[in-house]
């Protein structure tokens, strides 16, 4: 049975949209306030664990607070079949938040107060993995520096670098695939991935740091893909951005459950950019992460 575990944040999203995202300074109405989960380690199990197949098992190592944030986020879990075993919970600090505002494109500014995050220790996390023995683990940077490195060596590792951050050279040397979106490709590598000229240059200076798999996400352009002897280049499906909250999440969590389950590199991608179009046209971050049914994958 193949075994997907998520080490991550997981936050409570308190959503307002609003026609302009504000400046600094300046005050905007907004409307439609919205307390959804997120957090974008549980956005991802929750995306994996949606689309998995039976028998494929999605399991969330994270930490909470011990208040109603804290339980709404296990029952999102939970609801889409994850497995919150090693979710550690504390009642010194609470459960994680991000303020995220969302203008009528879609498109979003998003505030995050780590809270229990922030107590995910490396300890919790390499007992969790030595017992889960993953064959892919998927772990973005919401939690602390030392914990991400304590994934390493955990089955196949998927790196999403957001929010971006610089990580050390020897544990970049265990990413099987690393997932970063524009501005986190330009944060890591200082090349904006416009052109497929950019995308192959800014591909080369991560595969040199010894990760093995490149995806640039461009957003309505799909993906780029290369492990430096081949490349791809998927497009995404034509839609209706509503927001763009979580989108990246829906993708690498849907990565992971098809590479998982054996699809090769193409049809995982594929598969992945479908999932993250369907995100986009749904509000919330775990509210629109789609089964297969609802992204037309198989
Ligand atoms: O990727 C989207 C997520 O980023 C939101 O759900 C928010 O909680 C922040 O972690």
């Amino acid at each position: 049975m193949p075994r997907i575990a998520v080490v991550g944040s997981a936050n409570m999203d308190l959503v307002v949209r609003c026609a302009a995202l504000p400046r600094p300074g300046e005050t905007v109405v907004g409307r439609d306030f919205s307390t959804n989960p997120g957090g974008k380690g549980a956005n991802q199990a929750v995306a994996a664990g949606r689309l998995a197949r039976v028998g494929t098992q999605v399991l969330f190592v994270g930490c909470i607070g011990e208040d109603t944030h804290g339980k709404a986020l296990i029952e999102s879990l939970t609801g889409a079949g994850v497995d919150v075993t090693h979710v550690k919970t504390t009642n010194l600090v609470p459960t994680g938040t991000a303020l995220i505002t969302v203008n009528e494109r879609g498109e979003n500014t998003i505030v995050v107060d780590h809270g229990a995050n922030a107590l995910l220790d490396p300890d919790h996390v390499r007992r969790a993995l030595k017992e889960i023995d993953p064959e892919y683990t998927l772990v973005q940077l919401e939690i602390p520096e030392v914990t991400v490195y304590a994934c390493e060596r955990f089955g196949k590792l998927i790196l999403d670098p957001a929010p971006a951050r610089l990580l050390e050279p020897e544990f970049l040397e265990h990413v099987e695939v690393i997932t970063p979106n524009e501005s986190e490709t330009l944060a890591l590598t200082g090349i904006v991935p416009l052109d497929e000229f950019a995308q192959q240059r800014a591909a080369r200076a991560l595969l040199e740091k010894g990760i093995k798999q490149v995806v640039l996400k461009l957003g309505a352009e799909g993906c780029y893909w290369t492990d430096g002897r081949t490349e791809l280049h998927i497009p995404a499906p034509r839609v209706e951005a509503v927001d763009t909250t979580a989108a990246g999440d829906a993708f690498a969590g849907a990565l992971a459950v098809f590479l998982a389950e054996g699809l090769d590199t193409e049809g995982a991608l594929t598969n992945a950019v479908k999932c993250a179009s369907y995100s986009v046209t749904h509000p919330g971050a775990q509210g629109s992460m789609p089964t297969r049914f609802q992204a037309n994958v198989k």
